[in-house]
């Protein structure tokens, strides 16, 4: 009966709001094009790039699609996005400085090491993936709750299944999304959130408990968690954030930070072995740097390593680890003299952007070289590729390795929970090299 009675609600939903809502973008002389319906995101990040590809074949800057119950504009042309102003999430800043995360990071990084040389001494391919992804996972936790907070807990695979969960698709979350969206008075009141339930209840209780943890030790602290318990309003008056928003925050944290991270890295080591090249020079630099700092990675050591960074920055071109962004327009804007609605959702592909033949020349073909020297990251932005720096730089002066056969090429790529990720895995085997640490 419950269920019958739900499907006439969704019914009844669906034909007062979302049907009428159909000829928007033909009412407002819009160019459309058509997406499928969808319950993955998968199917989204590549119809998608066909829509840009289709626009670009047509000359179209803009054009509104119909993304389930949403008419989102999508851009091909940077400068009318720029043109329109958009709401961005308040998001909370880790306020450590560069040598402190690196600190914390190198920390890690040096686990990894240690794994990756325990794993040279039989002649096994391991899933390089994995691996890195729990090397992400271990350095988040120490940058959100400090390095002994992961000693008590071991929270580290829990955590990584919680955050594949929070960000995962499924008809739930899906629900929960409408009503969010088109209910947003409701949906507040039962303080409901687009996350997976569960994983929402387990970061809760994790953050209560490291808030617990937190109160029966004097240490001062510098992590994540410590600066949303500090945080201050615009103002600078403090605000006293409820375990829930803090919840939220440090979820978004882990889903933003763990895979993003680890499959840069992993796109990273399979570009470089591709292209021998590459390889050779960035070995060069790494040797080269490491060397004049008496075999120590300073962090000083790390900025020079600017080659480096180029590669980093190619592979996140070609594999953008989130390769769709979602905003809303936070004012009302004309574009091709077609009125554009305050609170109008638009997406920007940016794996799309970032593979146009008109914006790179030969955009899948990875060529570091291409932006050696144009370091145009911000300094935050420069923290959040870190993490890969530094394990890029100890896997390569610590290992020569080999990608085995069986992992295809070029790659498949999907992104079943919104973060672009390899669907199969990549099979690496390394062998510890004399130069090491
Ligand atoms: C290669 C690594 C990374 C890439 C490419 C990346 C990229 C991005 C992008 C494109 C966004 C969306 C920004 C927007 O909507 O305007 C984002 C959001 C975010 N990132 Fe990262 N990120 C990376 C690593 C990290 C790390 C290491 C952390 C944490 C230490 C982090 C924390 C966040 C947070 C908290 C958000 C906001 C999420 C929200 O608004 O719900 N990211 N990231």
């Amino acid at each position: 009966m419950i269920i019958i009675l739900s499907v006439i609600i969704v019914l009844l939903l669906i034909y007062q709001y979302v049907w009428p809502k159909k000829k928007y973008w033909e009412g407002r002389g819009m160019p459309t094009y058509k997406i499928k319906m969808f319950l993955s995101m998968t199917n989204v990040v590549h119809e998608m790039g066909d829509v840009y590809k289709k626009m670009k074949v047509e000359g179209q800057r803009v054009a509104g699609l119909y993304l389930t119950w949403e008419n989102i504009l999508l851009f091909t042309d940077l400068r009318s996005l720029e043109n329109c102003a958009i709401v961005q999430n308040k998001r909370y800043e880790d306020k450590r400085n560069a040598q402190q995360l690196f600190d914390v990071i190198l920390n890690s990084a040096t686990n990894l090491i240690v794994a990756l040389q325990e794993s040279s001494k039989s002649d096994k391919q391991i899933d390089f993936c994995d691996v890195s992804t729990r090397y992400s996972t271990e350095m988040m936790i120490s940058l959100a709750f400090g390095n002994e907070f992961l000693k008590v807990t071991k929270l580290c695979s829990k955590i990584r299944e919680m955050s594949l969960r929070a960000g995962a698709f499924s008809l739930k979350t899906v629900v929960k999304q409408f009503v969010i969206d088109w209910f947003p008075q409701f949906a507040k009141r039962f303080r409901m959130s687009a996350y997976d339930s569960t994983a929402h209840k387990f970061y809760m209780k994790t953050v209560q408990e490291a808030i617990e943890y937190r109160k029966q030790s004097t240490t001062l602290r510098h992590d994540f968690l410590q600066s949303l318990l500090d945080a201050e309003n615009d103002d600078g008056e403090k605000t006293q954030m409820t375990i829930e928003e803090i919840a939220e925050q440090v979820m978004s944290f882990f889903v933003s930070g763990v895979e993003t991270s680890a499959v840069t890295i992993s796109y990273s080591l399979i570009e470089i072995k591709r292209n021998l090249n590459v390889e050779s020079k960035l070995r060069g630099e790494v040797c080269t740097i490491l060397e004049k700092y008496n075999y120590t990675l300073h962090y000083n050591a790390l900025e020079e390593m600017i080659y480096l960074d180029a590669v980093i920055r190619e592979s996140l071109r070609m594999y953008p680890p989130i390769p769709i962004l979602r905003k809303k327009t936070s004012e009302a804007f004309l574009v091709d003299n077609i009125e554009i609605e305050k609170g109008t959702p638009l997406a920007v592909s940016i794996l799309a952007i970032q593979r146009d033949a008109e914006k790179y020349i030969e955009p899948d073909v990875f060529n570091p070289d291409r932006l050696e020297g144009n370091i145009d990251l911000d300094i935050e932005r420069q923290h959040l590729i870190l993490q890969s720096k530094i394990a890029l730089a100890l896997i390569l002066w610590n290992f020569d390795y080999e990608i085995d056969d069986k992992t295809k090429y070029p790659l498949k790529i999907d992104a079943p929970n919104g973060i672009l990720i390899p669907t199969e895995k990549i099979w690496v085997k390394f062998s510890p090299l004399i130069t090491s640490l």
